[in-house]
This record gives structure tokens, C-alpha cells and sequence, in this order.
């Protein structure tokens, strides 16, 4: 396949592609319910903190990532994930470098998340320049905490 991709905002239509990403990964993220997603995809004003991207590849949803601009001035990335077909091609990093870009435009601090210990996307994070600020347990492993701060004030 080849390896152009562009990343844009999702709108409702890829509700269905965005569904397949995280069934795949329902292990790693847990369950979405589809009328919750559906909900964030939602283009009415109010929802203007919830976004969920997607990578495109040859007209196919390949990627996708969500993230919450919180109102502290802290943005919470999550459920990043690419397709097995197209991984390794630097759409993880973009997809990841669309919702920072769009933390920093809104003014926000800084970008946190976390990721499950033992997961290869923490190799990733390292090597895009976030900080690992400690982990933590949760109920079943530890999560690595990630942080980039882009000010202090
Ligand atoms: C984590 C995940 C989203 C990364 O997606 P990806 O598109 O493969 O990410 P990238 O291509 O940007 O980078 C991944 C690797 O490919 C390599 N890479 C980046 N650009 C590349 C290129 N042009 N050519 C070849 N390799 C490349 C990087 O070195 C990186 O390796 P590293 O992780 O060992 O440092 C994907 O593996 C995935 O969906 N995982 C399952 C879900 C998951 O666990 N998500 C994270 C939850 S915290």
C-alpha cells in the first residue's frame, strides 16, 4: 500500500472505520461504546473539546486517535492506534502530532497520557521527546505517565 497518508478531523461518516480500529485494539483500550464515539463525533457546537482524528490512506481510514482539551489547560490524548497494514510509517507520530498541534492552538499547557508498561508505543513517545513522569498501577498493570509541557505559566 502506499505509504502517502494525511491526517484530518473525523466527522460522523467514520464512525464505522473508527469502531474497527479500537475493536482490534479492545484489549489495549477496553470497550468504546459506539453511541458514546458517536457522540464525540458529533459536529454540533458544545463538543468543541472532544476531537477524534483520523489517517487516510488510498481513501481508507488507517489511524486514529481522540483527544480531550481539558479545562484546566491540559490536553489528554488517547486511543491512538494505526492499522497492522500501515504501521511503521510515521502515522502514529502524525496522528499524535495533529492533536499536540491543536492543544497548542487552543492556548492548553501541556499534553498528558498514558500507556499501558511493556506497550512498544512507549519506545515511540520517548523517541517523539515526551517526558515519562513516573507510572502508576491500575487495575490489572502499571501505566506510564506522559507528559510535554509547551508552558509553564
Ligand atoms: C502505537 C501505534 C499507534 C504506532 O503507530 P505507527 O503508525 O506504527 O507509528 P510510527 O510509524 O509513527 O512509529 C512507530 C515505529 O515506526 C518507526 N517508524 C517511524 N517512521 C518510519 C518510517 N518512515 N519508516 C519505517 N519506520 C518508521 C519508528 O521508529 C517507530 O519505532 P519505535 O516505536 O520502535 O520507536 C501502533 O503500533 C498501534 O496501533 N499499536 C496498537 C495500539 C496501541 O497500543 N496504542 C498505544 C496505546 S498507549
Amino acid at each position: 500500500m502506499s505509504a502517502i497518508f494525511h491526517i484530518r478531523m473525523a466527522v460522523p461518516g467514520d464512525l464505522d472505520a473508527i469502531m474497527a480500529l479500537l475493536q482490534v485494539n479492545q484489549p489495549v483500550f477496553g470497550r468504546l461504546l459506539r453511541d458514546h464515539v458517536a457522540g464525540e463525533l458529533d459536529p454540533s457546537p458544545g463538543m468543541k473539546r472532544k476531537y477524534w482524528f483520523v489517517a487516510e490512506q488510498a481513501g481508507q481510514v488507517v489511524g486514529t486517535i481522540y483527544c480531550y482539551h481539558g479545562l484546566r489547560d491540559i490536553s489528554y490524548p488517547n486511543y491512538l492506534c494505526v492499522d497492522a497494514s500501515a504501521k511503521g510509517s510515521g502515522i502514529g507520530a502524525h496522528l499524535l502530532e495533529a492533536v499536540e498541534s491543536q492543544a497548542r492552538d487552543m492556548g492548553q499547557k501541556s499534553v498528558q497520557f498514558q500507556c499501558p508498561e511493556g506497550n512498544s508505543a512507549n519506545a515511540l513517545y520517548a523517541r517523539l521527546g515526551y517526558t515519562n513522569t513516573g507510572r502508576e498501577l491500575a487495575s490489572r498493570n502499571y501505566l506510564i505517565n506522559w507528559e510535554r509541557t509547551f508552558r509553564r505559566t
